[in-house]
């Protein structure tokens, strides 16, 4: 514990070298004090990951720090949820990430990670995040809403998701400021933020419903998805799912692409393999759409 509030405003500051000296330190799989009775594993073991969240995922509960933390800016859906009400959720949405309905999604992301891409600069050095960042946001935004929502929306909804994004990490990073956070009106000025972003969805939601028009997105899919009873989600339950898709499909994507850019960048074989892959990869999907 002593540790950990030794090391606040180095951990404040940038949490990565800290964690990786005790991963060096202390092995790939450690445990960390950080109150009284409460500990945070630490894990860099894709097998122990594996464990906890797939082969033996029954014996785990999501931590306070999703369902409650997360879930008063996102409101209750599937990352946020647990027990019947997720089991519910998963079973209605599950279909929707099915691979045949991913397909139908290909052109929308293809045409959102062109767009970004254009967009870089070359010969000249780039910070590479935010290029990521924008093309993360960009993919699934056109994901959920294919060409029906404006760039004006769209920014916000970045906005929005970020500024949230980035209240939660200070929280988790400053527990003990929560009371602060709290009296100062922060915490407030967050929650209207994503009331904000609601308001904005449920807009997109109504057009959508009253236009009558197909698209075939993910909105789509998600309005078509029905319970056991044959019921649809209401239109709250949608928009907390949308938030959470936006949150959780963003800044995961966009950390875990700019560290395999840096680890390419780092080992030009494993960047030549991957280039051939990727040929290869290309050749076959237009044989499979000529086909089509
Ligand atoms: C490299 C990128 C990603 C990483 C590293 C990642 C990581 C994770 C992890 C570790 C969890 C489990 C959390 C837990 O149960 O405690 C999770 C859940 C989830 N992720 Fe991702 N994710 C990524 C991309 C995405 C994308 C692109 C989307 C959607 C657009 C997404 C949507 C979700 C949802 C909805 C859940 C909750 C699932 C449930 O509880 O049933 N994620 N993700």
């Amino acid at each position: 514990m002593l540790k950990f509030y030794g090391n606040a405003a180095r951990i404040l500051k940038n949490p990565l070298p800290f964690h990786h000296e005790n991963f060096e330190k202390l092995g790939d799989t450690f445990r960390l004090k950080i109150g009284l009775g409460s500990s945070v594993v630490f894990s860099r073991d894709a097998g122990f990951a594996q464990y906890v969240l797939q082969k033996n995922q029954k014996n785990y509960t999501k931590s306070p720090i999703q369902t409650e933390e997360v879930a008063k800016y996102l409101g209750k859906g599937l990352l946020t949820s647990e027990g019947e009400h997720w089991r519910r959720q998963r079973k209605l949405i599950q279909p929707a990430f099915h691979k045949k309905q991913l397909i139908q999604l290909l052109d929308s992301m293809d045409a959102a990670i062109k767009a970004e891409l254009n967009k870089i600069e070359t010969d000249s050095q780039i910070d590479i995040f935010p290029t990521f960042n924008d093309l993360a946001f960009q993919t699934v935004v056109k994901s959920l809403f294919s060409s029906a929502v404006g760039q004006k929306e769209i920014d916000r909804l970045q906005y929005i998701t970020e500024a949230a994004q980035q209240m939660l990490v200070r929280e988790l990073r400053q527990p003990y400021l929560g009371w602060w956070f709290s009296l100062t009106g922060i915490v407030k000025k967050h929650t209207d933020l994503t009331d904000e972003a609601r308001a904005i969805l449920q807009d997109l939601v109504e057009k959508r419903k009253q236009s009558g028009i197909r698209e075939n997105d993910l909105l789509d899919m998600l309005l078509d998805a029905r319970y056991d009873d044959g019921t649809a989600m209401d239109n709250k339950q949608l928009i907390d799912e949308i938030l959470i898709l936006f949150t959780a499909g963003h800044e995961t994507t966009s950390n875990a692409l700019t560290f395999i850019a840096q680890l390419l960048a780092r080992h030009p074989d494993a960047q030549d393999k991957v280039a051939e892959e990727a040929d290869k990869a290309n050749k076959l999907n237009l044989s499979l759409f000529e086909k089509i």
